[in-house]
C-alpha cells in the first residue's frame, strides 16, 4: 500500500535475533549487547504469522535480518513458512557470513532467494579486528558456496569507514571484475553505541565514487534494480559483477523508501530511525485475529515520516543496530 508521501510500501525487514556471534566495532559495545529472554522473542510461528498478516497490506518481500540470522535457531524453518505464503515473492538474508557454508545449500532449499553478505575488509587481521574475532576465511567459504549455488544475487555489504579500509576500496570494488558479486560501499552512520566513534570516520559516497573511478575507470549505471534496496548501481568496463552506493547519510533516500521494520521483540517499526512503534507480539499474544495485525500494518505504514535527518541532527537510538536489523 501507498504512505502519506505516496511511497509503495511492500517491503518487510525481520530481525530474527538480536543475538550476533561477532561483535562488530560500528554496531556493538566490546561486551555484546545483553540480549533479551528468549520469552521476549517472536517464536518461528509467531513471525510467520506477523508476515501473512502483513501481506493484505501489501508485503510481498521479506528480508531476514539480525543480529547474525543464521545463529537463530529455527531459521530454515522459518524460510519454509515464508515460502509457503504464494504472495512473497522474494526471501532474502543479510549475514555476516560465518555460518553460510554450512548453511547456504539449506537455506537455498528451503526458499532463500538472495544473500547479502558483510565483509568491511580482505585483509585477516582487520578482519578480526573490525568484527572484534572473526575469521575472514570462512566467509570466503560462505561467499564462494553462494556463488557455487547459483543464487539470484550474491551481494557484499562494505561500511567505508576513514583509517580503516580507505586504503581497500579498490581492491573491494575490483572483486567484481572477477566474481559476479554485487559489492555495495555503505556510508557509515552515526548511530547506537558507536554514534561518537562514527562521527569521525565517515566518508561520503561521493568520494569512494571518485576513488573506484580514478583507479578502474568508469562506472556505467545499472539502471536495472538489482533487488529492493537503496543502492544505486554501476559496472566497471567488463566486470562481471557491479559497484553499489548506499548513501544513507548524504542522499537520505528516504523519498524512495519501501519498508518496514519488525524487530526480534515483535515491535513493528514505520523506519530505523523512528522511536515509534507498535507492539505486534503483544497483539498476537493477547488474542489479536490476523485481521486485527493487518490493521496495525496499515496504521504503522500510514505513520511513516518523510525522512531522517541524519545529517544534522543526533539520531533517536534507543536500541543498537543490531536490535533493529541494520
Ligand atoms: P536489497 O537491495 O534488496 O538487496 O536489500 P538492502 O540493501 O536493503 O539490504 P541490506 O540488509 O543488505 O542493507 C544494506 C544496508 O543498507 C544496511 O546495512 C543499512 O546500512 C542500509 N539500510 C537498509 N535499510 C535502510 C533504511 O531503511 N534506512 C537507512 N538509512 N539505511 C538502510
Ligand atoms: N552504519 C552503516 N552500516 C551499518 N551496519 C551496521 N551498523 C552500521 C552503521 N552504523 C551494517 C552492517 C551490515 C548491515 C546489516 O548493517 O555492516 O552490512
Ligand atoms: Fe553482528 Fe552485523 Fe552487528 Fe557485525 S554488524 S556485530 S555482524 S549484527
Amino acid at each position: 500500500m501507498q504512505d502519506r508521501y505516496h511511497r509503495k510500501i511492500n517491503y518487510l525487514r525481520i530481525s530474527v535475533t538480536d543475538r550476533c556471534n561477532l561483535r562488530c566495532v560500528y554496531c556493538m559495545p566490546p561486551a555484546g549487547v545483553k540480549s533479551v529472554s528468549h520469552g521476549q522473542i517472536l517464536t518461528i510461528e509467531e513471525i510467520a504469522e506477523v508476515v501473512a498478516a502483513g501481506v493484505p497490506a501489501g508485503i510481498s518481500k521479506v528480508r531476514l535480518t539480525g543480529g547474525e540470522p543464521l545463529i537463530r535457531r529455527g531459521v530454515l524453518e522459518l524460510v519454509a513458512k515464508l515460502r509457503a505464503i504464494p504472495e512473497i515473492d522474494d526471501i532474502a538474508l543479510t549475514t555476516n557470513g560465518i555460518l553460510l557454508e554450512k548453511m547456504a545449500r539449506n537455506l537455498k532449499d528451503a526458499g532463500v532467494d538472495r544473500v547479502n553478505i558483510s565483509l568491511d575488509t580482505l585483509k585477516p587481521v582487520r578482519y578480526r579486528e573490525v568484527t572484534r574475532g572473526g575469521n575472514l576465511d570462512q566467509v570466503w567459504r560462505g561467499i564462494n558456496t553462494a556463488l557455487g549455488l547459483g543464487l539470484q544475487l550474491v551481494k557484499i555489504n562494505t561500511v567505508v569507514i576513514r583509517g580503516f579500509n580507505d586504503d581497500e576500496l579498490e581492491d573491494m570494488a575490483r572483486l567484481t571484475m572477477e566474481h559476479p558479486l554485487h559489492v555495495r560501499f555503505i556510508e557509515l552512520m552515526p548511530v547506537g553505541t558507536s554514534e561518537n566513534w562514527a562521527r569521525g570516520r565517515y566518508i561520503p559516497s561521493s568520494e569512494v565514487r571518485e576513488l573506484i573511478t580514478g583507479a578502474l575507470g568508469n562506472l556505467t549505471d545499472e539502471n536495472r534494480t538489482l533487488g529492493n534496496g537503496p543502492a544505486r548501481y554501476g559496472r566497471l568496463p567488463g566486470a562481471l559483477g557491479t559497484v553499489g552506493f548506499i548513501s544513507a547519510v548524504s542522499d537520505h533516500f528516504c523519498d524512495r523508501c519501501n519498508r518496514l521494520r519488525l524487530t526480534a521483540t515483535g515491535q513493528l517499526r514505520p523506519c530505523l530511525f523512528s522511536h515509534r512503534e507498535t507492539d505486534l507480539k503483544g497483539a498476537l499474544r493477547s488474542g489479536a485475529d490476523r485481521e486485527a495485525l493487518t490493521r496495525i500494518f496499515q496504521s504503522t505504514v500510514m505513520s511513516k515520516p518523510d525522512r531522517h535527518h541524519l545529517e544534522t541532527d543526533r539520531p533517536q537510538h534507543d536500541r543498537v543496530m543490531s536490535q533493529i536489523g541494520g
